[in-house]
């Protein structure tokens, strides 16, 4: 099966420090790949490659090859607002602009000239559904986003990154602000979205990592220590100093 990224020799340098060493990952389509190791070790950092958001930091030097859909999408030339079009994000705190609802969903969807407001009802109506939040909202969608609760929020924030038609959807920590019950909901929806979706989420959670995920990387230092099926990583690690973070031993 093509992998949707192919990262090979990956490094990224923060001036003199070099936060990501010789990454080689494929990741595929249509599966859940989550992202595991201490503090620090680079899972943020990683994931920011994926979507380019690293252009954004002054001090980011990013080398090597990241392979999108067969693409080399790490070189000047390429597109990189299709990219983030394609390569939606959702963060750790839920981060809704300050605006109603509706505006927060129809915000990517306007930029990109769209006016017709019967179009941007139906994209509304159809993320906000996506993104299981739809019920709790239909009768406000005209109030301000900063009354709903964290919960929500995040799921808003995961209906504007939705409206886009993205292909991928990038998660890093989405849940670690939330209430058990809130995160449940998360992670049934990730279970719902990953159908259509390709899904990469940066946790903290163990047991999140092993309920939702089909591959899971762990990172250390910098560096990927090993990548496997999820079931193999927590059952099988090939590797000590995986199977000592995964079981609490440090991290
Ligand atoms: N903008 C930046 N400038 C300089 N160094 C940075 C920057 N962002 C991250 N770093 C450093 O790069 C390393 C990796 O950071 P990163 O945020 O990717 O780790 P992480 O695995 O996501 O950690 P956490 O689990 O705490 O979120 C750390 O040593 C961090 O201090
Ligand atoms: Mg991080």
């Amino acid at each position: 099966m093509d992998p949707l990224f192919k990262i090979r020799n990956l490094n990224l340098y923060y001036g003199d420090f070099q936060a990501l060493k010789s990454i080689d990952m494929d990741i595929p389509k249509n599966q859940v790949t989550a992202l595991i190791g201490p503090s620090g070790c680079g899972k943020s950092t990683f994931i920011r490659c994926l979507n380019r958001m690293n252009d954004l930091i002054d001090s980011a030097r990013v080398e090597g090859s990241i392979e999108y859909v067969g693409e080399e999408a790490n070189g000047p030339d390429y597109n990189v607002i299709e990219l983030r079009k394609k390569v939606g994000m959702v963060f750790q705190n839920p981060n809704p602009f300050p605006m109603s609802i509706y505006d927060n969903v129809a915000y990517g969807p306007r930029q990109q000239g769209l006016k017709d407001k019967e179009k941007l009802n139906e994209i509304v109506e159809k993320s906000l559904k996506q993104a299981a939040l739809f019920d709790e909202v239909s009768d406000r969608l005209p109030n301000s986003a900063m009354g709903l609760s964290g919960g929500q929020q995040q799921r808003l924030c995961i209906a504007r990154a939705l409206a886009m038609e993205p292909d991928v959807i990038l998660m890093d920590e989405p849940t670690s602000a939330l209430d058990p019950i809130a995160t449940q909901k998360i992670e049934d929806l990730i279970n719902v979205l990953k159908e259509h979706y390709t899904i990469i989420i940066v946790t903290h959670s163990m047991q999140q990592a092993a309920r939702i995920s089909d591959y899971t990387a762990f990172f250390y230092m910098g560096e990927l220590r090993e990548i496997g099926e999820t079931d193999q990583i927590f059952k099988a690690p090939q590797l000590k100093q995986t199977e000592d973070y995964i079981t609490g031993r440090f991290g």
